[in-house]
């Protein structure tokens, strides 16, 4: 059971320092649009700032063009069960790179979109969130820490010993990323830098700090997906330096407090590193050569992220309320999170291969499948509670349910939003009770084929 919808949402943030000055929730600038309107095409797009964005930006030119780009492509914010994506640029001050190619890349799925079969691929499938400049105070010192001087991808709290661990001590940058994280599970991440020519994975660090290869539980799927990146390149793949043009962090050189590791451990999205350029601060007129050699690689890790790996939601057998349980895959050391509202799960896996899928969740008995995934696959869980737990587990975890309180979930979203999403409300709530009717339909122990390359268990 997949929910499709033809919509996408930017995000850029252009200051953290003003950003945490005035609180993180109010002043994020959130910009988003959907396909299924005119809005795209308002205006002219040949007239924007974007399209102007020649040369290396400065921050306030960057954030014209948001605000430019929020006018000409902004519609709906906010929909359920889509899979999340973010590109952040620009971590390192002085690697400008990825923040120019960041906001050429937000302008073309822009323009191409309803175009360009892949951008509507991306559309209909993903939300993402494009970062053009993770640290602006440091672009505009021209220097790799940020305005503090420190270095934020060294800034994040460490998994193997401690380190940054009081994240109050953290950099303005590092905790608006880890809380926007934390608040926005997403299934997956790549940073963009420069100064090398190579699609970077985890591990970058190791426990006794030495150098060498050290994969992390869901190395197989990285390697894929660094490799769809650097297949993707203009010349990546041809590196005589890195295999493939790929590279484990930790053999290549480790480090310590980096974004890439936390967001895969703690914020349970899938990162990778991408080192787009050779030259840190390339001249304003190559940055079209480095933003062509770039764009497929981009716009294929979308892609691939969208078609590679088990996607589902879970539920409850007795009331049908989605349950924002968790999914494990037999043999691999790592769990992904279901969605707290609408207990939705991605679970990024190499694709031709079979994998055993189990979802849980405390008070409910887990259960498990099988799948072979061709490249995507779809498996929706209806969980029985545990009747010995019944008694002394608390069921009330979920944030929505079938009855009135799902009914309130809606309201509010219809209170807050643009009358499009009363569309998606509707799908919703269709979806909502085409569920419980087929919960009702399994309690009478009758379980019909489901379509192809979808289960329910
Ligand atoms: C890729 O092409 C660029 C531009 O021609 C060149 O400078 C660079 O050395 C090439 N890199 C590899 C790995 O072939
Ligand atoms: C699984 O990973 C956790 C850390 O996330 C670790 O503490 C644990 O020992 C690992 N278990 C196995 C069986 O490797
Ligand atoms: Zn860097």
């Amino acid at each position: 059971m997949k929910l499709i919808f033809s919509l996408l949402f930017f995000f850029f943030n252009l200051n953290f320092s003003s950003v945490l000055a005035r609180g993180p929730e109010r002043s994020l600038l959130s910009t988003s649009f959907s396909g299924s309107t005119g809005h795209l095409f308002e205006g002219n797009p040949s007239e924007t700032s974007f399209d102007k964005a020649k040369g290396h930006v400065t921050n306030a030119e960057l954030e014209k063009a948001v605000k430019e780009f929020r006018q000409r492509c902004s519609n709906i914010s906010r929909i359920c069960c889509m899979m999340i994506l973010q590109f952040i640029g620009n971590v390192h001050g002085d690697e400008p790179v990825g923040r120019e190619l960041l906001i050429l890349l937000a302008n073309w799925i822009c323009n191409n979109h309803m175009k360009d079969p892949l951008v509507r691929l991306i559309a209909e499938n993903m939300h993402l969130h494009i970062f053009p400049s993770m640290n602006p105070d440091g672009y505009a010192l021209k220097r790799r820490g940020n305005e503090n001087n420190t270095v934020l991808n060294r800034d994040f709290p460490y998994q193997f010993f401690p380190m940054n661990n009081d994240e109050e001590a953290c950099q303005p940058e590092t905790r608006a990323i880890m809380s926007w994280v934390r608040q926005i599970h997403f299934t997956a991440s790549a940073s963009l830098h420069g100064g090398a020519l190579v699609a970077n994975y985890p591990w970058d660090g190791t426990q006794d700090k030495r150098r060498y290869y050290y994969g992390c539980p869901d190395d197989e799927a990285f390697q894929f997906l660094a490799s769809v990146y650097s297949r993707s390149h203009y010349n990546m793949s041809l590196s005589t330096e890195f295999q493939g043009g790929i590279i484990n962090g930790a053999s290549w050189y480790p480090i310590y407090g980096g974004m890439q590791d936390w967001n895969y451990i703690y914020g349970g999205c899938f990162e990778l590193t991408l080192e787009i350029s050779d030259d840190k601060w390339p001249s304003a007129e190559e940055l079209p050569t480095i933003w062509e050699y770039n764009k497929m690689s981009m716009l294929n890790l979308v892609a691939s992220l969208v078609k590679t790996g088990v996607r589902g939601r879970i539920f409850s057998s007795d009331s049908g309320r989605p349950l924002p349980g968790s999914i494990t895959i037999k043999g691999i050391n790592y769990t992904v999170n279901a969605g707290r509202a609408f207990a939705d799960y991605y679970r990024l896996l190499t694709p031709g291969k079979r994998y055993e899928v189990m979802a849980s969740m405390p008070g409910y008995k887990p259960k498990s499948t099988s799948i072979w995934l061709e490249e995507t696959a779809t498996a929706d869980f209806i969980l029985d509670p545990d009747s010995a737990l019944e008694d002394n587990t608390p069921r009330s975890i979920c944030d929505c349910s079938c009855d009135s309180k799902a009914k309130l979930v809606l309201l509010e979203f219809l209170l807050g939003f643009h009358v499009e999403v009363c569309f998606v409300l509707i799908v919703i709530g269709a979806l909502l009770c085409f569920l419980l009717k087929r919960r009702q339909k399994f309690t009478l122990g009758k379980h019909k084929q489901s379509p192809k390359r979808s289960v329910v268990v």
